[in-house]
């Protein structure tokens, strides 16, 4: 029966970084899958989290099930984190949320919830998006529509192309935005077209659902979530992805809540109860050991200030990157590269070709997406002449 299966291509971000595991070369650079990494090139966990490591495994006194939301001090911290302690929604009990596995498990809740209230229902979805995006979203049900975003010519946003596309959008409809650090280009919007998108879903009734899976990494904590808290304040109604994969460096355990904003705190509570129910249908509880991590850094004042100090020098570092990034680039180049400077969080298309992607990766050993997307954390001291010199050498032909 199951021998009718073909073989399936390898995943274009995860399979590239396998490649890069397996390349030989002792210059190779792997800009692919978008991880923090320090200056020495390796993944770290947080002092924060070490520690509630330690207090937890010293004090942990089962493995039974979680409940069905998860554990209760990691999603009122992740609420608070998320909306502000001194959010209308949140003292108004209009907000639910529900632990997942990572922010890819917020993602298909919430899909599943969207797809429960309006079966089929259309999604708008930024051209370009994170390509998981589609299946996560898609295999429950949902249609895509999408709405032009990144203009690779200015290298920036599209704003005027985004307002004229989301203009079709209406109630019923959903339109999936990146809250910060947009995952490919790195391009965010402002604050002012935050509130343009506010008043579009005011005026024309579509609901937004924000994948924020990067708060923390491209100006700060607070700053990265201030378009959505903008959009929770103005509407009835907001879908959250959030995940702790990225600021608190918790990628495998898989550490994530989906918040449902509704219109009443009963329509909040019954959204947790769908929710619930979702989860139950696909894998019944989240994992505990990320959430109950996190659940102690956001619960105690002293890891919280710790966390927040790490995370702020994380992303100060990748600022300080763009910059050494542009001058090294334009010093082996003749392009203008100055749009790195101005993007926010990992990501950021180089602006090269497939054929020219390939080639770093199969002339330098130079691993990133085939659309040219780096993730900028992956550059370090050690490796960036490396990198501006054979984007030169490979620019010239
Ligand atoms: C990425 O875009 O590289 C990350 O979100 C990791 C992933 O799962 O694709």
């Amino acid at each position: 029966m199951l021998d009718v299966l073909p073989q399936m291509p390898e995943d274009s971000i995860l399979g590239l970084s396998s490649a890069c595991r397996s390349d030989p070369s002792p210059n190779k650079i792997d800009l692919t899958v978008g991880i923090y990494m320090n200056e020495e090139g390796v993944c770290p966990v947080f002092d924060a989290v070490r520690l509630a490591q330690q207090s937890l495994v010293a004090e942990e006194t089962t493995k039974a099930y979680m409940a069905p939301a998860g554990d209760a001090a990691f999603n009122q911290g992740l609420q608070r984190l998320v909306l502000g302690s001194g959010s209308a929604a949140l003292a108004d009990a209009r907000v639910s949320s529900i632990q997942t596995p990572g922010g890819c498990g917020a993602l298909r809740i919430g899909a599943e919830i969207i797809n429960a209230a309006a079966p089929g229902a259309r999604v708008w979805v930024s051209d370009p998006t994170w390509p998981v995006h589609i299946p996560l979203l898609g295999s429950v049900g949902l249609r895509f529509e999408t709405y032009r975003y990144y203009e690779p010519v200015s290298h920036g946003v599209n704003f005027d192309g985004m307002v004229e596309d989301l203009g079709r959008a209406g109630r019923g409809d959903v339109v999936l935005l990146h809250g910060c650090c947009h995952n490919p280009c790195g391009a965010d919007l402002t604050l002012e077209q935050w509130s343009v998108i506010a008043d579009m879903a005011e005026r024309q009734g579509f609901m937004p659902f924000v994948d924020i899976a990067y708060q923390g990494l491209g100006d700060g904590l607070e700053q990265d979530v201030a378009g959505l808290r903008l959009l929770v304040e103005r509407l009835p109604e907001v879908i959250i992805a959030a995940s702790c994969s990225k600021n608190m460096g918790l990628y495998r355990e898989r550490t994530g809540a989906a918040l449902f904003v509704s219109s009443s705190a009963e329509n909040a509570r019954a959204l947790l109860s769908q929710a619930q129910v979702a989860a139950r249908r696909i894998y019944s509880m989240p994992p505990a050991h990320g959430a109950l991590l996190a659940g102690r850094v956001l619960a105690d004042a002293e890891l919280k200030t710790n966390w927040e100090d790490e995370l702020q020098a994380m992303c100060w570092r990748i600022n300080g990157l763009r910059t050494s990034l542009v001058s090294k680039l334009e010093q082996n180049t003749d392009r203008d590269f100055g749009f790195i400077e101005r993007e926010k969080g990992m990501f950021s298309f180089l602006g090269l070709t497939r054929a020219e992607a390939i080639a770093l990766r199969e002339k330098h050993s130079i691993y990133m997406l085939e659309s040219s997307r780096i993730n900028v954390a992956g550059v370090n001291g050690a490796n960036i002449d490396y990198l501006a010199e054979a984007v030169g050498a490979v620019l010239r032909g």
